[in-house]
């Protein structure tokens, strides 16, 4: 610590200046690639001989090898040699270009500062998915999940400002809901005082509130759903990125879901290339996918491809499955928007075509290389008495979305919106295979620690 009295006009002004303004990251000290630096950070790698220690030191920003020699200075290579992996840090010395580095640069220890010794890391041999669930904890310093992370952080990011710089407002809808928006079997419940209510499955009913006064506006949060599938996709809670306008019809709120996608990729491609490296994602994929158009068919088209080209046997009427999804998004090599699925299989909100009642206006977006579903939304019913039949054949009762049903007495006016699942989104981009990776720390059905 250095303290700095400066005399001005006669008032004595004091800093504290804390040691910490002198230490760099290790991605600023190869940036810098010669010189003195101070580094602090974690031991990633260790490795010993008689004549060296060979320190891996990692901090937020990236790994670098650093050197302590023995016959330099042997009390201090007697200090490095104790360290365990995970141990806490300081060093300053001299940075050069050393291409057998694993990050082509190499730090030649003068000082060493121990903060802590660490205890055996637990993190060693055993690399089963479930292990490294158990010690999610500890796992999120790995090099994979930094990196996820980050690109995480891009994705949240470019959500807020595509909605933001396209005039859309931040709305909050609550978390404890009265009632169903996806459906009654995914709802979890929650003891409210004497009452009960549920977490939210989507913000979309109050945001169809919202509309009639900030009109377009938009909102990501966490998400509930009791989903019982096992599957590498469902999270029990996740992060839903969601939009609503006034106005817009459903040929116009594809077009915003397609543009927000873009412009997610856009931001991942211009600030995580080396994230993306550092998973091995094949950036010549998500380059083409920020730059192709997208196209738009119907369901109808959909089944067309999937019983003629595949040989599969999709009949009209059944929501598309896993392997179907698949199979468009891989016909069309990039995302995907279908429209006009089966009404009497869609939610309650989502109204019927007025050409073919059969078909609602609803879509989703289908991600390729196996992602499939990203985005979901539709037109929002304007027909409260359709909208009375639907909830009832759900077993819902309709008394408890009666404020809801208001909306379509005072003003009522066409509107669309759609929901895209963060993790989801994230899971592509990363190219990973299971969607608990896209998240800190994963909720399924099966995971509910640490
Ligand atoms: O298709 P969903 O269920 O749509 C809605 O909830 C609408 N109310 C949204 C709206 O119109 N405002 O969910 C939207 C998206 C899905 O496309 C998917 O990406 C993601 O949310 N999602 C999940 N992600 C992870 N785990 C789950 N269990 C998910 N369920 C949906
Ligand atoms: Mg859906």
């Amino acid at each position: 610590m250095r303290i700095e009295v400066i005399f001005l006009n006669c008032h004595i002004l004091l800093f504290i200046k804390m040691d910490k303004s002198n230490y760099i990251t290790v991605e600023e000290a190869i940036k810098k690639g010669s010189g003195k630096v101070n580094l602090r950070g974690w031991v990633y790698r260790i490795r010993m001989s008689n004549k060296f220690v060979f320190i891996v030191l990692r901090d937020q920003s990236d790994i670098i090898q650093c050197v302590v020699k023995k016959d330099i200075d042997k009390k201090l290579f007697d200090e490095a040699s104790k360290l365990t992996m995970e141990s806490s840090i300081k060093l300053s010395g001299e940075i050069k270009k050393d291409d057998r580095a694993p990050t082509g640069y190499e730090v030649n220890v003068k000082n060493l500062e121990i903060v802590q010794i660490a205890e055996p890391f637990p993190i060693t041999k055993d690399f089963s998915t479930e292990f490294l669930l158990d010690n999610r904890h500890l796992w999120l310093r790995s090099r994979k999940l930094n990196a996820i992370l980050k690109i995480r952080h891009t994705v949240v990011g470019a959500i807020h400002e595509f909605f933001r710089k396209n005039g859309y407002y931040e709305f909050d809808a609550p978390i404890f809901q009265p009632s169903m928006c996806e459906g009654g079997s995914t709802l979890f419940e929650v003891k409210y005082f004497k009452d009960k209510v549920y977490l939210s499955q989507s913000w979309q009913l109050y945001a169809e509130a919202g509309i009639f006064s900030l009109g377009k506006i938009y909102n990501m949060g966490p998400t509930f759903r009791a989903e019982k599938s096992k599957t590498s996709r469902h999270l029990s809670e996740f992060w839903m990125a969601e939009m609503e306008a006034a106005w817009m019809q459903l040929d116009e709120v594809t077009q915003v879901a397609k543009d927000e996608v873009r412009y997610i990729l856009q931001q991942v491609l211009k600030h995580n290339k080396k994230e993306l490296q550092i998973l091995k994602r094949d950036i010549t994929l998500l380059e083409r996918y920020a730059k192709v158009k997208y196209p738009t068919i119907k369901y109808k088209e959909a089944l067309n491809i999937l019983n003629k080209k595949y040989n599969m046997n999709v009949p009209w009427g059944k929501d598309l499955r896993t392997i179907e999804e698949e199979k468009i998004a891989e016909h069309f090599k990039s995302p995907v928007v279908v429209t006009h699925y089966p009404t009497e299989i869609m939610g309650f909100y989502k109204p019927p075509s007025k050409e073919n009642p059969k078909e609602a206006l609803c879509f989703d977006m289908l991600a390729p290389e196996g992602y499939c579903e990203i985005v979901g939304g539709s037109e929002r019913s304007l027909m409260v008495d359709d909208m009375i039949k639907r909830l009832k054949a759900e077993g819902e009762d309709p008394s408890t979305y009666d404020w809801y049903f208001d909306l379509r007495k005072y003003g009522s006016v066409p509107h669309s919106g759609y929901g895209l699942g963060v993790e989801r989104v994230v899971a592509w981009i990363c190219g990973i295979d299971n969607i608990k990776d896209a998240i800190p720390f994963p909720r399924t059905m099966l995971r509910k620690t640490p």
